[in-house]
């Protein structure tokens, strides 16, 4: 089986391309620049996309390529759209046009769900959707069209909504590696103390292992048209994340509140349901919460 991942550079693709050549696979790894055993493919040409499915034939392609920011989505809405969006559709027309039998896995986010108030402790995919952000909409709609595309022409597509990952080689801008970085900051002197938002939310946390592992068994398992969480099916809060990280310091961590971080999340609670993807696929995260905040350390201790 030909694999071709597209940003494969980053956080996930990195871990993705790792999980299928260790399964078999032969990989074929594009970003936006070659280099590293990657070969260059912008999404955002349809040209270089159909010359590349013509060139290397792949069985299945998963879009790891895209703007996974929520932040800078805020500032770059029509960036976040045109990568998020857009490079999907880009996609499903390239492989429209050369070969319409190659599975497309397309990936999606748990921020499709948006604001879910009291009622997150049981997310499953069939609960509505209601995007808050402009990442979350740009995520919905390449959703509305991966799911276009099965019914209207009939192609391989399945859809994804990945919760909150962990482990190493993530950037900074989610909650555990930037604590992880900051620890690994005060334990070389670089910082005194560490500055904190709200503390109160729970989240639902998956190895990025775990999650390589998952996308791969429903490239092989996952049924066409469906949509999966991946998710562990548990919720740390924020401060469990942060005192497990601390009692993992070299160090003794002074912790400070910043009053301007300190928002009060609407959603409390944000616990996914991995049922379907179980009943499909097999699929059980293998790692826990210390398992990814080891990793994580481990890597801002190397960047340090
Ligand atoms: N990290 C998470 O916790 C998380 C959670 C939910 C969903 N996601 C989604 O998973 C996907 C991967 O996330 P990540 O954390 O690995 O992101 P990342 O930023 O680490 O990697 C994205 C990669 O896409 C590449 N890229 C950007 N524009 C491109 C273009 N025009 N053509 C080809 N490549 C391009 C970048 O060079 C980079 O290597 C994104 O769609 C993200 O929204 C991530």
């Amino acid at each position: 089986m030909k694999a071709l991942i597209t940003g494969s550079n980053g956080f996930i693709g990195s871990h993705l391309s790792t999980e299928f050549e260790k399964n078999g696979y032969e990989v074929i790894k594009s970003d936006l620049t070659e280099g590293g055993g990657n070969i260059a493919m912008d999404i955002m040409n349809p040209a270089v996309i159909q010359s590349v499915l013509e060139k290397y034939k792949p069985d299945v392609i998963i879009n790891m390529a895209g703007q996974a920011n929520v932040g800078l989505s805020w500032k770059k809405p029509q960036l976040t759209v045109q990568l998020n969006t857009v490079g999907l559709i880009n996609i499903l027309e390239s492989v429209k046009a050369v070969n319409s039998e190659i599975r497309v896995i397309a990936i999606g986010s748990s921020d499709e769900y948006g604001s879910l108030k009291e009622s997150g402790s049981n997310v499953t995919e069939d609960i509505p959707v209601k995007p808050v952000t402009p990442y979350a909409i740009s995520k919905q709609a390449q959703e509305l069209f991966a799911q276009l595309y099965v019914q209207s022409y009939g192609m391989d597509i399945c859809m994804i909504r990945l919760f909150n990952l962990g482990g190493a080689g993530q950037s900074k801008g989610y909650m555990i590696s930037d604590f992880s970085s900051g620890i690994a900051e005060v334990e070389l002197g670089k910082k005194d103390v560490m500055s904190v938002g709200n503390l109160e939310s729970a989240r639902d946390y998956t190895h990025v292992k775990d999650a390589c592992r998952a996308v791969r068994l429903i490239v092989e398992k996952g049924h066409v048209g469906e949509v999966y969480n991946i998710c562990s099916g548990t919720t740390h809060t924020v401060q469990e994340v942060l005192d497990k990280l601390i009692a993992m310091a070299k160090t003794e961590i002074k912790v400070v509140q910043d009053p301007a971080r300190m928002r009060p999340s609407d959603t409390p609670v944000v616990c996914g349901n991995h049922d379907k993807l179980t009943a499909h696929t097999g699929w059980q995260p293998k790692y826990g919460i210390d398992e990814i905040l080891k990793d994580a350390l481990t890597y801002w201790r190397e960047q340090n």
